[in-house]
């Protein structure tokens, strides 16, 4: 089959990879990248893709239902790759309307615009939507959210993720429109923006500044290396049944304070510095609003169903990580200026 397929968000953390993944994985697809480029988005992620004959970038926003509406007339897709979000649990604590705005009007208007195209077009074949397991809130010391998880969000990000859900499944069950949706864990990988933990701790190890722990450290996240979630994608939008919903997590559960340890060690190596120098950085600071205790993903139906498994184990994906922050030292620099800095004043000076 020859797809043309709409990717959202494609210059972001996790839409860069899955890019990357379909524009070498397959070269006779055509594959077209939509992306605002919020402080988020970032075109270096895909600077040695971008002269690829099969690939177009078109800087769009998905809350202009007028965008939408031409680009769906000029393009004839077969698919839609829906990752475009508003993605930072802090930023949706304090500017919660942006996180609306995107992630529910502008799921809203991507659905009614390729629904309306695919009236008159039956080649459209997949909306794929991607979201978050943050919509099932929050477990405690026992358990793994499955697919019939009741959904419990409890930040305006994961609200706001869950409302988008919502309307992907209303479209499949109003309109047969045939969807799929994922649900995943924590992500980490190279291109992901420094505000997330992983990518802020290493930064502020290199720079030899403190790294602020909410609360206690004692928050677990099921951790997943960005290519394995990419992989997992693939399958999805090939192999995934209409209506479905898949959850894809790592099977990797760590507390924040054990995981930033462990990055303490590895950097010291890497940086040939004495052990425990790193570690001398952390700093318990105030702990997040409304913080989620604990996610972990079940992710048997995924395996059972379509065969997938997360391949990289943690600490080799984590030393990875690592390497390629170090080495790509110009994308931090591009993205350590202006709006960084001063959102990094203000989510952390007064904690
Ligand atoms: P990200 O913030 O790195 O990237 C989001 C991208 O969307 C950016 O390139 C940004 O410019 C773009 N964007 C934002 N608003 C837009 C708009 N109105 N119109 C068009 N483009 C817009 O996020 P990410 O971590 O790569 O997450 C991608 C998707 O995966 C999101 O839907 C997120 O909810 C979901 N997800 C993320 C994780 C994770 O751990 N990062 C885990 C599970 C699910
Ligand atoms: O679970 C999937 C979700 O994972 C995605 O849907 C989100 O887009 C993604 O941002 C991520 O959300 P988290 O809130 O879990 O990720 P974050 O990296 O912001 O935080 C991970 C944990 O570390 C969390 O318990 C909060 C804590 N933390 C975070 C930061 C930024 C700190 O202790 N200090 C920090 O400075």
């Amino acid at each position: 089959m020859q797809h043309k397929i709409l990717i959202t968000g494609g210059a972001g953390f996790i839409g860069s990879h899955v890019v990357r993944r379909f524009l070498t994985n397959y070269p006779e697809y055509e594959i077209i990248n939509i992306d605002k480029l919020s402080y988020a988005g970032n075109l270096e992620n895909l600077q040695d893709v971008a002269d690829m004959t099969n690939y177009t970038f078109i800087k769009g926003d998905i809350v202009d239902l007028q965008f939408l509406k031409k680009l769906f007339k000029k393009y004839k897709f077969t698919g839609l790759i829906h990752l475009a979000a508003e993605s930072h649990v802090d930023r949706s604590i304090s500017d919660p309307l942006e996180f609306i705005m995107t992630n529910m009007l502008g799921t809203a208007n991507l659905l009614h615009v390729a629904q309306e195209y695919r009236k008159k077009n039956s080649g459209f074949l997949r909306f794929y939507h991607i979201s978050t397991d943050e919509v099932y809130g929050s477990l405690g010391e026992k358990g793994l959210f499955t697919e019939n998880t009741a959904y419990d969000p409890r930040s305006p990000y994961s609200a706001s993720k869950a409302g988008s859900d919502h309307l992907v499944r209303a479209f499949y069950h109003t309109y047969n429109f045939p969807v799929v949706l994922s649900n995943c864990s924590n992500n980490y990988g190279p291109n992901q923006f420094p505000e997330k933990l992983i990518p802020l701790a290493i930064n502020n190890i290199m720079l030899s500044k403190e790294i602020p722990v909410y609360g206690k450290g004692e928050n677990i996240r099921d951790w997943l290396y960005v290519e394995d979630h990419a992989a997992a994608i693939d399958l999805i939008f090939h192999k995934g049944k209409p209506g479905e919903t898949y959850n894809v997590g790592g099977n990797n559960e760590w507390k924040n304070l054990d995981l930033i340890k462990m990055l303490c060690k590895i950097m010291d190596q890497k940086l040939d510095r004495t052990e425990g120098t790193s570690e001398r950085l952390i700093r318990f600071v105030k702990d997040r609003a409304g913080h989620d205790l604990r996610y972990a993903i079940d992710s048997s139906k995924i395996a059972s169903e379509l065969d997938w498994q997360p391949k990289l184990d943690f600490k080799t994906g984590l030393s990875e990580t690592v390497n390629w922050y170090l080495k790509n030292q110009d994308w931090l620099d591009h993205i350590l200026t202006g709006e960084y800095e001063l959102y990094y004043d203000q989510q952390y000076s007064k904690r």
